[in-house]
């Protein structure tokens, strides 16, 4: 790990302690355009920075983000050339544009400090921050929260998440909707808009029927070792760090978001513990997918809603992501999804792409072992992947947008609880 010393002015001097960014120095970034299938064997050895559904390319085809390393570079520009995959250089070097984002990052988090916050909406939070807020929250509202300390994640770390009632979990006549984020550590955003939603339920009480008439379970940070390491030594570190698998010590890691039991281990692209969408050695292999499972089981009977908060892409997914059929009640899950994206995209920048609603398989790929369809197959009818705003460069969201991204997304969020009410 490096440890630098930036310091701008003699007024504002930030010691930078994270890092891991020399290891990207001279990559570089390019936008291509590609077909389904081919955008799936891509995400499993290069690290995809965005992706662009076919829906709303004028190509018909999915563009993304990809990083290529100075190494493998003409490699993959040939595999591209072969595949009839175009492709424009857009950036030139990943870690100028990562130690431009910590600076961001580290100026809002110093003013924050500074003005005695312990938390804002402008920038990003380490884990323990994140747990301390959580904690927090619990002791100045608790008759409104609970904190449960729920298990300790592959490398100790506790994972918290709350629960949020009126009525402290024992009406059981209300709906619960499950909330988690964080699965995927490169995706940081995410946390912040788990932890808005709280915010907006307990601080601010924007409209105290949510909390009256409905019981929340929401996780902000669901895979606290990648999220560390990320902050720590890699930046677009998405798995989390288990190492409990064959060649866990050269390709640690397990990717949370195929880790479920539905139709896992079925697809060959996760089945390689190297690859990004490495499934794991067992279903539920992961400590951190075993909290989410545990959550979701708890009040299953009477959840009407999921959604598990990624990011980049402007998508609402749902079910079946392994073979692109629709479940029974498609029509009422895309009805929903699509009131929730109406209500962010009315509060959307104007540079930002409309949300994209529909089956995950045919907006995107296939996927096994997602936590969306496994929550639809055990039988919650509201169930989703939320991909969140990526603006220019996917997950690396400035924090400059964190603002943005966590009101619009409330206001989805607001909308899918209203239809849970009116529905329920
Ligand atoms: C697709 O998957 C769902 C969920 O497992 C299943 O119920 C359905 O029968 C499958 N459809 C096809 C065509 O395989």
């Amino acid at each position: 790990m490096t440890r630098l010393l930036v310091c701008v002015t003699v007024l504002f001097c930030a010691t930078v302690v994270y890092g891991g960014h020399e290891k990207y120095e001279g990559h570089q970034l390019y936008r291509i355009s590609c077909t389904t299938e081919e955008i799936a064997y891509l995400e499993a050895y290069l690290d995809l920075l965005s992706m662009t559904p076919a829906a709303r390319t004028s190509s018909g085809k999915i563009e993304a983000l990809v990083r290529l390393s100075p190494k493998d570079k003409g490699q993959w520009l040939q595999h591209f050339n072969d595949k009839n995959i175009s492709y424009r250089k857009i950036a030139d070097n990943l870690a100028d544009i990562l130690r431009q984002d910590e600076i961001q990052i580290e100026a809002a988090r110093s003013a924050a400090r500074r003005a005695g916050k312990s938390m804002t909406w402008d920038t990003y939070y380490r884990y323990k921050e994140v747990n301390d807020y959580l904690d927090e929250l619990a002791a100045t509202y608790p008759e409104l929260v609970t904190v449960i300390n729920a298990g300790l994640s592959y490398e100790g770390r506790q994972i918290k998440y709350v629960r949020i009632s009126t009525t402290r979990f024992e009406n059981l006549r209300k709906p619960v909707i499950v909330i988690d984020a964080m699965v995927h550590s490169n995706e940081w955003v995410t946390t912040p808009v788990a932890l808005y939603i709280i915010n907006q339920l307990v601080v601010d009480i924007v409209d105290r029927r949510l909390t009256e008439q409905i019981d929340w379970v929401i996780i902000p940070l669901a895979n606290p070792d990648g999220y560390e390491y990320s902050w720590e030594e890699d930046r677009l570190w998405r798995k989390t760090r288990s190492k409990n698998h064959e060649f866990g010590e050269e390709c640690p890691g397990v990717d949370g978001n195929r880790n479920f039991d539905h139709y896992w281990g079925t697809s060959e692209l996760s089945a390689d513990p190297c690859s990004n969408n490495y499934h794991g050695p067992s279903v539920f292999s992961e400590p951190e997918i075993r909290v989410i499972r545990n959550a979701v089981l708890a009040h299953l009977q009477r959840t009407p809603l999921y959604i598990s908060v990624h990011s980049w892409g402007n998508m609402i997914l749902y079910a079946w992501g392994q073979n692109g059929t629709l479940p029974a009640n498609g029509l009422v899950l895309h009805l929903a999804g699509v009131r929730m994206a109406t209500a962010i995209d009315a509060l959307a920048l104007d540079k930002a792409d409309r949300y994209v609603v529909g089956n995950a398989a045919h907006v995107l790929y296939f996927t096994t072992g997602t936590s969306r369809d496994w929550t639809r197959a055990i039988g919650i009818p509201l169930t989703y992947t939320l991909e969140l705003p990526g603006y220019e460069y996917g997950f690396l969201v400035p924090p400059t947008y964190v603002n943005q991204i966590v009101k619009e997304t409330w206001a989805g969020i607001v909308e899918g609880a209203n239809y849970v009410l009116s529905t329920w």
